[in-house]
């Protein structure tokens, strides 16, 4: 993908890429505490939450009859939605702006469901091209286990179940979180994606992650008070 969203902006972009589990909202949110707590503007943006496709989504889900570029289109739909909402008002004024997952993961979720990478990389061409893009790099079995001590269960679409990969949901899911993590991969020169090692303690993560963040944000202003959209953000989680 050669092309991004044309135009120069002052404020700094930084997202989080990486298959379930391997701690991007865990580094994030410890990533925008600190910044907040800096004095920056700080803005959140998680990856498939516009309200303008939400009943969409949920109906294609619940009735299981979304093909791989529907979904896909839905995806780049509610992306285009937060990219004019949420991710280029803040970066025009000067402030930071942290995306839990990006158009990376379309890339990856979509090229493991067999839909054209070209096609999907020329969808996305209106994106802003991220500061800094984190790829939190775990090995498959990392993620596994923390997926699946952490969560109740896995979801339909989530565990790949659409592409037939297995009738065992969480064979499912291992087989096309491995897609997935190969796709990742694969990105990593392609985008210059900047690896953490995520097998790694949380907080010695954050150490790394901060380090690279402070070194790109010298020059935006700060604020007198904490601004930003943080409660809607957790009280989604
Ligand atoms: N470095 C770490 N070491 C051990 N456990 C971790 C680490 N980072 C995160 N975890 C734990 O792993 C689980 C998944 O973390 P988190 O929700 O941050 O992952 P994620 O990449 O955002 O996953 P998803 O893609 O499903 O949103 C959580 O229970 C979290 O506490
Ligand atoms: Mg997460």
């Amino acid at each position: 993908m050669s092309n991004y969203f044309k135009q120069e902006l002052p404020g700094k972009l930084f997202t989080v890429e990486g298959i379930d589990g391997s701690g991007k909202s865990t580094q994030l949110k410890l990533l925008h505490q600190w910044l907040q707590n800096e004095g920056y503007g700080v803005f959140l943006s998680e990856w498939n939450s516009s309200p303008l496709v939400k009943t969409t989504t949920r109906r294609g889900k619940t009735k299981q009859i979304l093909t791989p570029t529907t979904f896909s289109l839905i995806h780049t739909t509610d992306f285009a939605d937060r990219i004019e909402s949420e991710i280029i008002p803040p970066l025009k004024a000067g402030a930071i702006v942290l995306a839990d997952r990006y158009i990376y993961t379309a890339f990856a979720r979509d090229a493991a469901r067999g839909v054209d990478p070209k096609w999907v990389r020329k969808l996305y061409e209106f994106a802003v091209k991220p500061t800094i893009t984190f790829y939190f790099k775990v090995p498959l079995s990392v993620a596994l286990d923390r997926i699946l001590s952490s969560r109740a269960q896995i979801k339909y679409y989530e565990a790949g179940m659409d592409l037939n990969l297995s009738s065992d949901i969480k064979e499912s899911f291992k087989i096309f979180q491995e897609k997935i993590l190969n796709e990742y991969e694969k990105m990593i020169e392609e985008f210059g994606l900047t690896v953490i090692d995520a097998t790694l303690p949380i907080n010695d993560q954050q150490k790394k992650v901060r380090e690279i963040v402070m070194k790109k944000i010298k020059e935006l202003k700060k604020f007198p008070k904490p601004y930003s959209n943080a409660p809607r953000y957790f009280a989604k989680k």
